[in-house]
């Protein structure tokens, strides 16, 4: 290409237009297309580092209309801070390309702004069995139900954040993508949905939305989007996506002799790492494969395990592969319909048309009982793509930094039960108990959560329940008040089976009570009394003192399991609120909410 001179010289000067004669000559057309993206994103930068408000006066409208049409509404239901993380992120990025963005979390936003927004970009987590997350549930209500608008005039794009171990499976993303293209929305490029291992796809995902948003407003993106800030952990290179290899350097089984639970302390080192961490975050944390299940399956699809695979982490052997990069157990509803596939079996596509049938069915078996109930002779390849990449576990942190330093410590329960003829075991806690001693590594990482924290008034009184390894955080939220000389009023609900077998950190509550750090415990076994005793039924006890605590402004924490517990303590809390405010459940249900919402209830729940 050559810049003649005249016409087609523009506004440069002689000189200029030689050196950019010399510098196009021989680009092809795609490369010129790229520059002229890269030039239209220079402008934006520039643009918006102004301010389209800013602009002096005769400036090209024409620009400012630019801006203005590729304005994205980034919105996020987030329950445990990875979608509102994707959020902030994607609103950095397409700050950084000149494309003015909005972000509000669906639990503040106002709806009737939905009129005036034209590019939507939903990011949200799903929750319960294939639920909304309590901040999200009534915009997605609202978009449901009657008095919801035309969206004609919006484009959209979902990026659905979940776990494949679930059965509904990013089931709020589905239903907002479904909802917004009901309501006429128009989508700009298709939803993603994201597992646990959610970076690269989200990483993905981000890239194609804003290169969509900007081609639809006549221009192409070159501007270079940064990696994703939210992987990193601060001041540290070591992130999700590249893991850091700790030393175990403590394990110990809390649970005393005789007991029917296995509870492990774990300290990890974190020397040279950089990585930090604050209360109420999590570990993620990768197991492997026992060497005995994988050799059973083997043994049952005939193969050798020398076979070379190819893996997301390269080449390797069939063995190692299905040790350390896939999922033997539990399985999953993915796993059974790619393998009802494969295998044709009409018994198998049965199953998956109920999912009540698939979540009886998928309960408590891994690939070994599909592989031995439904036979088939399939290759190295077919085995692996039927699984699901191994991902990491993720477990509440027990530590506070300021207190353990280049450390952080677990918690964890040890998955070990029998089912159909077979003990079986979690692949990451057995790992932890029965394949890892003191001395080996472990690759981890630091998974944020930003909605599960001490109030910044170290004065807020806090109400924790914990049973089992649910009190892991509460340890490290004490360790940090007692540091920190922050002495704010603080109760623990504490439970477990036996008091004299499982009374995790016993003794570190007790020193916290008598120091003050810890102003009340209250505490249930259940299996030391015939009538089974639960930590709801202690706050049942307290519902005067607990609703007194609330009035004046506690934080209420839960943490644990989710099946049954943290339900159990929901209705019980509501149950206090009604009686001792005075109100209906409706307004208990209300008042639940609003605490909620404002982030004075806040649950870490597996
Ligand atoms: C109690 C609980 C229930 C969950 N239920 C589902 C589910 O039904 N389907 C799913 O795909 N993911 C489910 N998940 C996984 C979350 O969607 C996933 O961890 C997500 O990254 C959380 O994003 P957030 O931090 O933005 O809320 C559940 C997680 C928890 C803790």
């Amino acid at each position: 290409m050559e810049l003649k001179k005249g016409l087609e010289r523009g506004p440069f000067n002689d000189d200029q237009a030689d050196k950019l004669s010399v510098a196009l000559s021989g680009l092809d057309s795609g490369q010129l297309q790229w520059l002229s993206g890269y030039f239209t994103g220079l402008r934006q930068t520039s643009l918006t580092k102004t301010s389209a408000k800013s602009l002096p006066s005769g400036s090209d409208s024409t620009l400012v209309d630019e801006v203005k049409a590729e304005t994205i509404h980034i919105l996020f239901g987030s329950h445990t801070g990875n979608s509102e993380g994707l959020a902030k992120n994607l609103y950095a990025r397409a700050e950084e390309m000149g494309i003015k963005a909005v972000i509000s979390d669906m639990a503040t936003f106002k709806t009737r702004e939905l009129k005036s927004i034209k590019k939507l970009a939903v990011i949200v987590s799903t929750h319960g069995l294939g639920e909304p997350p309590v901040q999200a549930e009534d915009f997605f209500n609202y978009l449901h139900s009657k008095k919801a608008p035309n969206l004609a005039h919006l484009q959209f794009s979902v990026l659905a954040l979940g776990d494949s171990s679930y059965v509904d499976f990013c089931q709020t993303g589905k239903d907002f993508d479904t909802v917004l293209e009901k309501l006429g929305a128009q989508k700009v490029v298709p939803r993603q949905d994201c597992d646990v291992d959610y970076a690269d796809e989200a990483e993905t995902w981000q890239q194609k939305f804003l290169n969509a948003i900007v081609q639809t407003n006549g221009q192409i993106s070159a501007v270079q989007v940064k990696d994703l800030p939210n992987n990193q952990v601060n001041g540290t290179q070591y992130s999700r996506k590249n893991l850091f290899e700790a030393t175990i350097l403590e394990k110990i089984n809390l649970n005393g002799k005789g007991s029917s639970k296995e509870t492990i302390h774990l300290e990890l080192d974190l020397e040279g790492s950089g990585i930090k961490y604050e209360p109420g975050d999590a570990l993620g944390v990768y197991g492997a494969n026992s060497p005995k299940l994988v050799q059973s399956v083997l043994e049952s699809t005939n193969l050798s395990g020398k076979e070379e695979v190819e893996t997301h982490e390269g080449n390797k052997t069939l063995f190692d592969a299905l040790t350390y990069n896939y999922e033997l157990t539990p399985l999953s509803k993915n796993t059974l319909s790619e393998y009802a596939a494969l295998t044709g079996n009409e018994g198998l596509k049965k199953i998956l048309e109920d999912k009540a049938v698939i979540h009886e069915y998928l309960s408590g078996r891994d690939i070994l009982d599909l592989l031995k109930e439904v036979p088939y002779k399939l290759s190295s390849k077919e085995l692996i793509s039927d699984l699901r990449k191994n991902t990491a576990r993720m477990y509440s942190i027990a530590s506070a930094q300021e207190v353990v330093e280049d450390e952080v410590h677990l918690l964890v329960s040890v998955v070990r039960y029998n089912a159909f003829g077979r003990n079986k075991e979690g692949l990451c806690s057995s790992t932890l108990a029965d394949r890892l001693e003191v001395g080996d590594k472990v690759k981890i990482f630091v998974d944020k959560n930003t909605r599960f924290k001490l109030p910044k008034n170290p004065e807020v009184p806090i109400i924790m329940v914990g049973p089992g390894t649910g009190v892991a955080p509460f340890r490290a939220f004490m360790q940090q008040r007692e540091v920190l000389e922050r002495k704010g009023p603080s109760w623990l609900f504490f439970g477990d089976r036996n008091f004299t077998t499982d009374f995790l950190y016993q003794t570190e509550w007790q020193q916290y009570l008598k120091e003050g750090v810890l102003t009340k415990a209250d505490v249930a076994f259940s299996r030391d009394q015939a009538q089974k005793h639960y930590v709801q039924h202690r706050m049942l006890e307290n519902g005067k003192e607990l609703f007194e605590w609330l009035e004046k402004g506690a934080h209420f924490y839960v943490c644990g399991d989710a099946k049954k517990m943290a339900k159990d303590v929901d209705i019980a809390l509501k149950q206090i609120i009604q009686q001792q405010g005075g109100i209906t459940i409706e307004k208990a249900g209300e008042y639940i909410k609003n605490l909620q919402i404002s982030n004075r209830y806040q649950a870490d729940i597996y």
